[in-house]
């Protein structure tokens, strides 16, 4: 048994695959049944070590090749392979040839080494069974000539225009899919063995992780982008349609007013009771319509316009317009404010909506002769204001969907409480739009409290100031 033995490519291979832990079996099973071992043994650890530089070379160049390389754009993923490639190995040609589904060529990838111009626009058919690079994309056999230019596996053509005589053509494939093959060509002639053919095959793989990830980067892209043209698409459909539905709401509302005073003429009893219910009908309408204008107007950035006001008067106002609801529900409201109360910074127009929809939800949601309170807190930078009821709850799955649009809890859906869903999703929008906070405390039966906060004009040094940071914890 002569060392030599192992220098046989198919030797190689399978010390390569095996590792240090199969030269180490060989070595024991030769040297055990060999009475002249010592020159065995020693030409076997040379053998050995050779193997494990190997080993480390290989992880050394994939290491470098996933360290540097991003997949996300394929053409320089692949450039950057190829680079690589030519900097560890002397190599005369390195070039990836990826399928082209449409004409079913392999086709050249840009930023391939040692092509002349023309040449880096090279296909080939898939037709051309007698390429070496069509047979090795259709069998996943890598391919290796000692001499490509008197070589029949090989179209001595190109060999020639390319000046190759060594030359290794490795499948680009992963999991029985391939996607193309990498040719590696030398100048030399038998530049080649195993140990290339293993480490190009390695490589190879890579570049297929590579290219699957690229392409499923560039559906995730695609994917994004019409999901995004979907809801612009939506957004605008929503804006259209609520405006046009104002307008004749508005025309309606009016008419009915009229009608119920008895301005066009007398209204029998009957008449009135459905006067009044296609009144609310429409006012329900309106309300909605409304709602679906604000967060199409809120979700296409509108901007706020700051400035420095009192928090209480705002708030006294959306009480007093609920009083009357509250007395015939049998509800009872609750206002505590402190006496001196900093001026907060915010577009008042939208936290007055704010304070609507958790005013709506507290007294829609409370149960006859229950009570709802808000209080307002000074905390030096912000301004919090609670609103809480004693009603029906939101369960903790609930309670995680909240500020989803149209999400109504189960609760409310079986007791017929009417709503549309979007009252805190507007305000959750709104308060985002502030840099403040809303969030809800809830449990069943029991009642909820819904804070939020903003900052007062403490926090600018002064009304007018910009506001800089983000808000913590109230
Ligand atoms: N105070 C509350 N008590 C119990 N459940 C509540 C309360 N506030 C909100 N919810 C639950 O959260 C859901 C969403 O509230 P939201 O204000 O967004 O919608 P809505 O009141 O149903 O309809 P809209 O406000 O658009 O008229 C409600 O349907 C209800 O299930
Ligand atoms: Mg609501």
């Amino acid at each position: 048994m002569n060392a030599e033995i192992l220098k046989d490519s198919a030797w190689l291979g399978a010390g390569l695959i095996l590792g240090t832990g199969g030269t180490f079996f060989l070595r024991e099973l030769f040297v055990k049944n060999d009475p002249d071992s010592q020159d065995l043994k020693e030409e076997l650890t040379e053998a050995q070590t050779r193997l494990d530089a190997k080993s480390r070379e290989i992880k050394t160049l994939q290491d470098t090749m996933r360290s540097a390389v991003s997949p996300m754009d394929l053409a320089a993923a692949l450039a950057g392979i190829v680079s690589i490639v030519t900097r560890y190995m002397e190599v005369d040609l390195v070039a990836f040839l990826l399928l082209d589904e449409a004409s079913q060529e392999l086709v050249t990838q840009p930023g391939a080494y040692g092509l002349e111009k023309e040449e880096q626009i090279y296909k080939i058919s898939l037709l051309e069974e007698n390429a070496s690079s069509v047979r090795t994309f259709k069998t996943g056999k890598p391919f290796v000539a000692g001499d490509a230019q008197d070589d029949p596996g090989v179209i001595t053509h190109y060999a020639k225009l390319w000046e190759i005589r060594s030359l290794i053509v490795v499948s680009v494939s992963k999991q029985g899919h391939s996607w193309g093959v990498m040719r590696v060509g030398s100048r030399k002639p038998y530049a080649f063995t195993q140990e290339h053919v293993e480490l190009m095959s390695a490589i190879a793989e890579d570049a297929a992780i590579m290219i699957e990830m690229s392409v499923l980067n560039q559906q995730l892209v695609q994917d994004r982008e019409q999901l995004r043209a979907l809801s612009r698409m939506k957004d605008e459909f929503v804006s259209t349609v609520s405006h046009e539905f104002k307008t004749p709401l508005t025309t309606l509302a009016g008419f009915l007013g009229l009608m119920l005073e008895g301005e066009i003429g007398p209204v029998s009893e009957d008449q009135k009771r459905f006067m009044l219910m296609a009144r609310n009908a429409v006012e329900r309408l309106s309300n909605m319509v409304s709602d679906l204008l604000d967060i199409s107007r809120l979700e296409s950035g509108m901007k706020m316009e700051m400035k420095a006001f009192s928090l209480i008067p705002l708030i006294s106002s959306v009480v007093e317009s609920h009083k009357l609801e509250a007395v015939s529900a049998k509800k009872e409201i609750q206002l505590n404010s402190p006496k001196d109360l900093p001026e907060v910074f915010a577009d008042p127009k939208w936290i007055a909506v704010v304070v609507e929809n958790l005013m709506s939800n507290a007294l829609k949601f409370s149960k006859s002769g229950g009570r709802v309170a808000i209080s307002i807190f000074d905390k030096g930078d912000c301004v919090e204001t609670i609103v809480e009821d004693d009603g029906i709850g939101i369960s903790e799955e609930g309670l995680s969907h909240i500020f989803e649009k149209f999400y109504r809890a189960p609760n409310a859906r079986e007791l017929n409480i009417l709503g549309t869903g979007l009252g805190l999703a507007i305000s959750k929008k709104v308060l985002d739009l502030h840099g403040g906070r809303l969030w809800l405390e809830s449990s069943l039966e029991k009642g909820t409290k819904a804070h939020f906060v903003i900052y007062s004009v403490n926090r600018y040094g002064g009304p007018g100031q910009q506001r800089t940071g983000k808000m913590q914890e109230a």
